[in-house]
């Protein structure tokens, strides 16, 4: 008897093991339904190494073997009616999330959990290309993982054991889809990125497209789909370019794109023949897009096709409903050990270990800055003022400035791990600094930083402002930016019913685009978001010297990452400083560490009820 109670209890135990064990359970909520097509796809973006998915929102709590879990029961379905489903990820897979960032060297774990789902096409973001080892790691690891669908439409790496210049994997490819037979010819390229380590080179987009392979794939008429994929926003001159490169050899094949970067959910109309999908970001989406109408190779389609679009959020509710399972059917051996994979990679780095607990929620965009709520408001009057002093300058007046960009996500009430060390501020550069500027010059930066952004740009596209601010900010339409809460008018209609029949809707996505307000797959009530600046500025002034005095002269100290345009500003203003003239200031941190070692040192206490 007692080898069956054993049994039991590991049946019992093998449940839990779908989505990461300290993961919220999923709400229940309103769902619009998935229309599956005769081509499908499932997409995901700038993941930044979110794999485990979210442990303190539940409309995020699925992890990556789930997500595997969900691929293969919608191919199933699908395949089951002789539809097809293909998958894509359009890349910054790397870089914002402690199961990539905590490992030494970086990415220990995340490369063989990642490449367990089956992707058809994949490409490259910007963030795997800041670091040589990084890209070194896609061309020694994902791209042979992924030998037949890795595409590098305009990226090219120096091999490095041949120092030779070689694309990073092929640049476009064609094939025909399984069940239907579609004839498919994809693209993978990258927006024109240039702040990239030297052993890579990014072909311009506008140069790319002029080059006789792709003249050449964009002429074939025996394709019934392009599918560009790319490390773009939806909204790009790139995307442009290549929208009408191919309009210009074909003015009706039907274009799929796929897109990323601003870290949105968007979709965008090109023609009545091309749409294009973004979804989103650190797994909190799996874009679903379908396709009706299309051509085979056996049959011409009379008709306009149809597409659809729809915005996932990564959720057990969600995933079991649009596959048509349950808990108990939902899960495979392969997807609980992915799982299992990843909460062993957790423990193994320690990401639960806790500096100290948060008092409050923190926004970066959810609250007005200034305000208590907001993060930059916390860094600059509490974390900036508590923490930058390098001992070889402590008594030095001095500005800290840091782009807004640097900051990558909210800070949630309670305990700060190491995880949210990495998921806060990711980025590995440390500060940086000016020594003795004249305070009455230096006191205009952070205006010219904020407001000055023609004279920066029209120097050069590369100081182009939008690249100081976060990500989601570079997307979003002015008008959907409320300086006040969004009122209740704004809900859907569909949210509307689902209110009126006294279903409490939670807070999340309702996205707008270009097919309308119907895109999110869970019916939420709207979030407010506010607009912050490009830079924030703490003022720290430790022998309270009147800084308006005459020839008074202070630190300025700064993100490294910002570098250009601080030399740029001060150019400006009259200052002429070269890189040479920058120095390292507290050389052993980065935002980063200082951000753990100021929450160690005075949210410590909060922890104890
Ligand atoms: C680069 O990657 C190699 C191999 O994975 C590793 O040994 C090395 O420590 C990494 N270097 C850095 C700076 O992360
Ligand atoms: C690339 O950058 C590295 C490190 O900054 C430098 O040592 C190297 O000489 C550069 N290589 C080329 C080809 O410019
Ligand atoms: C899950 O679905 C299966 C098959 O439809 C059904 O037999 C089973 O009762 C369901 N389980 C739960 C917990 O709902
Ligand atoms: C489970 O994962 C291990 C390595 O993490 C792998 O060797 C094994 O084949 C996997 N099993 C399944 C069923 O996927
Ligand atoms: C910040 O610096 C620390 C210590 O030098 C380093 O371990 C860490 O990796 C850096 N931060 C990031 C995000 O790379």
């Amino acid at each position: 008897m007692l080898p069956s109670v054993k049994l039991s209890v590991v049946l019992l135990a093998v449940p839990a093991l779908c989505k990461q064990p300290t993961a919220p359970e999923p709400l229940a909520a309103p769902l619009r339904e998935l229309e599956f097509g005769q081509l499908n796809f499932l997409h995901t973006t700038d993941t930044h190494g979110w794999h485990a998915g979210h442990l303190l929102e539940p409309s995020f709590g699925a992890d990556w073997g789930d997500y595997v879990d969900f691929a293969s029961r919608l191919r199933e379905k699908l395949d089951g009616d002789g539809k097809d489903l293909l998958i894509v990820d359009t890349g910054d897979r790397v870089e914002g999330n402690g199961l990539y960032d905590a490992s030494e060297p970086k990415g220990l774990f995340t490369f063989d959990i990642f490449r367990e789902q089956h992707m058809d096409i994949i490409c490259s973001g910007n963030h795997e290309l800041y670091k040589q080892n990084s890209s070194e790691n896609e061309y020694r690891i994902t791209v042979p993982a992924y030998a037949d669908s890795y595409l590098a439409s305009n990226l090219d790496i120096r091999d490095p054991t041949t120092g030779e210049l070689v694309p990073l994997a092929p640049r476009a490819k064609k094939f025909i889809t399984q069940n239907q037979g579609i004839r498919i010819t994809a693209f993978g390229f990258l927006y024109n990125f240039d702040r990239n380590a030297n052993n890579t080179v990014i072909r311009r987009v506008e140069h790319a497209i002029q080059e006789p392979w792709f003249q050449a794939a964009i002429r074939d008429r025996e394709v019934d789909l392009f599918v560009v994929i790319g490390h773009s926003a939806v909204r790009s001159a790139e995307f442009d370019m290549i929208f009408t490169a191919i309009r210009a050899a074909q003015p009706d094949t039907p274009i799929q794109f796929f897109g990323g970067h601003y870290h949105i959910r968007d979709y965008r109309r090109f023609d009545r023949n091309s749409y294009g999908l973004a979804s989103g970001r650190f797994m909190e989406t799996l874009g679903f897009q379908s396709i009706s109408g299309l051509s085979t190779k056996t049959s011409r389609s009379a008709s306009t096709p149809s597409f659809f679009r729809r915005y996932i959020d990564n959720n057990l509710y969600s995933l079991y409903h649009h596959s048509g399972h349950n808990a108990s059917t939902f899960h495979s051996d392969r997807g609980r050990n992915i799982t299992l994979a990843i909460s062993e990679a957790r423990a193994a780095l320690d990401l639960d270990q806790t500096f100290g607990c948060a008092p409050r929620d923190l926004w970066m965009a959810r609250a007005p800055y200034p305000s208590k709520d907001s993060i930059f408001s916390w860094l600059e009057e509490d974390v900036f003022p508590g923490i930058v002093n390098d001992p070889a300058r402590s008594d030095r007046p001095r500005l800290v400035i840091s782009n807004t960009g640097a900051i990558r996500f909210d800070i949630f009430k309670g305990a700060f791990t190491k995880d949210s060390t990495y998921i806060v501020c990711p980025f590995t550069s440390g500060f940086h600094y000016l020594k003795d500027v004249p305070y009455e010059k230096a006191k205009h930066l952070i205006n010219m930083l904020n407001r000055g952004g023609e004279i920066f740009e029209n120097v050069d596209p590369s100081y182009a402002m939008w690249k100081l601010g976060p990500p989601e900010q570079m997307g979003v339409k002015e008008d959907v930016i409320a300086t006040n809460p969004l009122q209740l008018h704004d809900l859907s209609s569909l949210s509307q019913v689902a209110m009126a029949s006294g279903v409490r809707l939670t807070p999340g996505y309702t996205t707008r685009d270009d097919a309308g307000d119907d895109g999110d797959d869970t019916i939420h009530s709207p979030i407010s978001f506010y607009r912050v600046p490009n830079c924030i500025q703490s003022t720290i002034n430790p022998s309270q010297v009147a800084l308006d005095g005459e020839g008074v002269v202070v630190d300025v100290v700064f993100n490294e990452f910002i570098e250009p345009w601080i030399l740029l500003a001060l150019k400006f203003l009259g200052l002429e400083y070269t890189d040479e003239d920058v120095g390292k200031y507290m050389p052993e941190d980065n935002l980063t560490t200082l951000i753990a070692r100021w929450v160690s040192e005075n949210w410590k206490d909060n922890c104890k009820d």
